[in-house]
């Protein structure tokens, strides 16, 4: 006996057409190239079908009894989804072929339809399609740096635990202070993950008002609310097939916690103001830097949530519990920040080097990563020294978590080491240009430099390269 080889197929394609003849003839022609086919003898059942699943092609007749295949595709780009169609039409006008292609229909094609030309054009578009998605997931992963540098033992452990964790399907939560690389945590889970090539949304809970996270979450349907004009797809329907980040996830309002665990019970969910229940295929990583555990005691945050959140734990160690993997990372942002700010040639000497392994970093990565930026932007030689690393690390540390105001602080000192900072970041953010960064704040030139002086900071690069 012949196994049976059941291969994934090739795409799934939606075909819209009211006669019967020609969906049984598609079908059968394109469930024998690979694909599978689900047909619609009429707009509404297409439209059903389209909440149901996503296809990676629709194949659409202009003219049907209960409506028309362009006003259809208006209404699926207008809810934001850029599925290819292609339109086939036996009397089309010029008129349906000009907006078709205006919403980015792929083909006119006339009936009869040729089956070979047919086929060409679903394999061309099917593999453009794919092409892209390559390239976007691999722009993320060049473009935000996705490598997870450091060698320690907790970091060679992370590597590990993210390799299992994109073979498995279970939610992860990723907890860690602040500026530890949640975030690239998740998105390398992401694309470690068989769902690589699907999207990664992410949403910030803590980001969102309150009263719009449902929607965010969920979608809605036109005339939900006040506001809500058109039909929109939320976070869950974007990131069907692939993964939805929820950042930030200890700082949900707890109603919409309880909206969040039905929908990771059920995994299907309802736009806001919708009636239809929309399957959903989607891999959830959320991260947080509360302690989720401290804040159920407190009712901030539900237990049963927690649980369902917590499948796969991982916890990133803060930068001070492994300074080993400081000098690695502080020659990864060099090169990084020299290049950006057209500095090339810039070192750390090891003196320099021991003066940041010293350091706490409270603000973990990110902290370095700025520390290094200001210092290749503000030290004006190719030599990065110690004294360079304790003046900026002086002024690094300054910022305190929670507002600017500390106990026993005088207001003089306070509103100096403001300045100090607001001056540095919009020096930082100009690239050490004196003339902009003056122009930025509305301040004339001399009176910045003057300030500079007076708070200690060093515009010696910013002088000689301005003019
Ligand atoms: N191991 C690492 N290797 C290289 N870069 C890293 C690493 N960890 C973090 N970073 C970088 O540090 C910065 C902060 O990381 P990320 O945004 O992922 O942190 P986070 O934990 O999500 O922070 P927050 O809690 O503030 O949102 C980013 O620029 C990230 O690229
Ligand atoms: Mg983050």
């Amino acid at each position: 006996m012949v196994p049976q080889v059941v291969d994934m197929p090739r795409g799934h394609i939606l075909v819209l057409d009211d006669e019967p003849s020609i969906l049984t003839t598609l079908q059968k022609a394109l469930t024998l190239e690979g694909y599978a086919v689900d047909v619609a003898g009429g707009v509404k059942i297409a439209e059903e079908k389209l909440t149901k699943r996503t296809y990676d092609l629709g194949l659409f007749d202009v003219a049907l009894p209960d409506g028309d295949g362009v006003d259809l595709l208006k209404r699926i780009r207008t809810a934001g989804t850029d599925m290819p169609v292609v339109m086939m039409s036996g009397h089309a006008t010029v008129d349906a072929a000009v907006r078709a292609t205006r919403l980015g229909a792929i083909d006119f094609l006339e009936k009869p339809l040729s089956t070979d030309r047919l086929l060409l054009v679903i394999e061309n578009t099917l593999r453009l399609v794919r092409a892209e998605a390559e390239a976007n997931a691999l722009k993320t992963q060049t473009g935000q740096s996705s490598d997870l540098v450091g060698e320690s033992r907790v970091m060679i452990e992370l590597r590990e635990q993210i390799a299992r964790a994109g073979k498995a399907n279970a939610t992860v939560l990723i907890t860690g202070e602040r500026g530890t690389g949640k975030e690239l945590v998740a998105r390398a889970i992401h694309l470690a993950s068989k769902r690589a090539r699907s999207a990664l949304e992410k949403m910030n809970c803590a980001a969102i008002p309150s009263e719009l996270i449902e929607s965010e979450m969920f979608g809605h349907e036109a005339g939900a609310f006040t506001g809500a004009t058109k039909q929109r797809r939320g976070k869950f329907e974007r990131a069907s097939g692939g993964t939805l980040f929820l950042d930030e996830v200890g700082d949900m309002p707890l109603s919409m916690q309880a909206k969040l665990l039905r929908v990771l019970q059920e995994r299907e969910i309802e736009r806001v103001g919708g009636h239809e229940t929309i399957k959903v295929d989607v891999r959830v990583v959320a991260a947080t830097n509360r302690d989720l555990e401290a804040a159920c005691k407190e009712d901030k945050f539900r237990p049963d949530l927690f649980d369902r959140l917590n499948v796969l734990p991982l916890a990133l160690p803060p930068l001070r519990a492994r300074r080993e993997d400081i000098p690695l990372l502080a020659k990864h942002f060099l090169a990084i920040a020299t290049k950006t700010n057209d500095r090339p040639g810039m070192t750390i000497t090891e003196g320099g080097m021991s003066a940041l392994a010293g350091y706490s970093f409270p603000g973990n990565v990110r902290e370095l990563r700025n520390v290094i930026e200001r210092l290749v932007i503000l030290t004006p030689d190719d030599k990065v020294d110690e004294s360079d690393v304790k003046r900026c690390l002086g002024t690094s540390a300054a910022p305190p978590p929670t507002g600017l105001f500390r106990e026993g602080v005088p207001f003089r000192v306070l509103v100096e080491e403001a300045e100090r900072s607001i001056l540095e970041q919009a020096i930082t953010h100009h690239n050490g240009q004196m003339s902009a960064t003056a122009r930025a704040l509305g301040l004339e030139r001399s009176h910045l430099y003057k300030k500079c002086r007076a708070l200690g900071l060093r515009q010696d690069k910013a002088e000689s390269d301005d003019d």
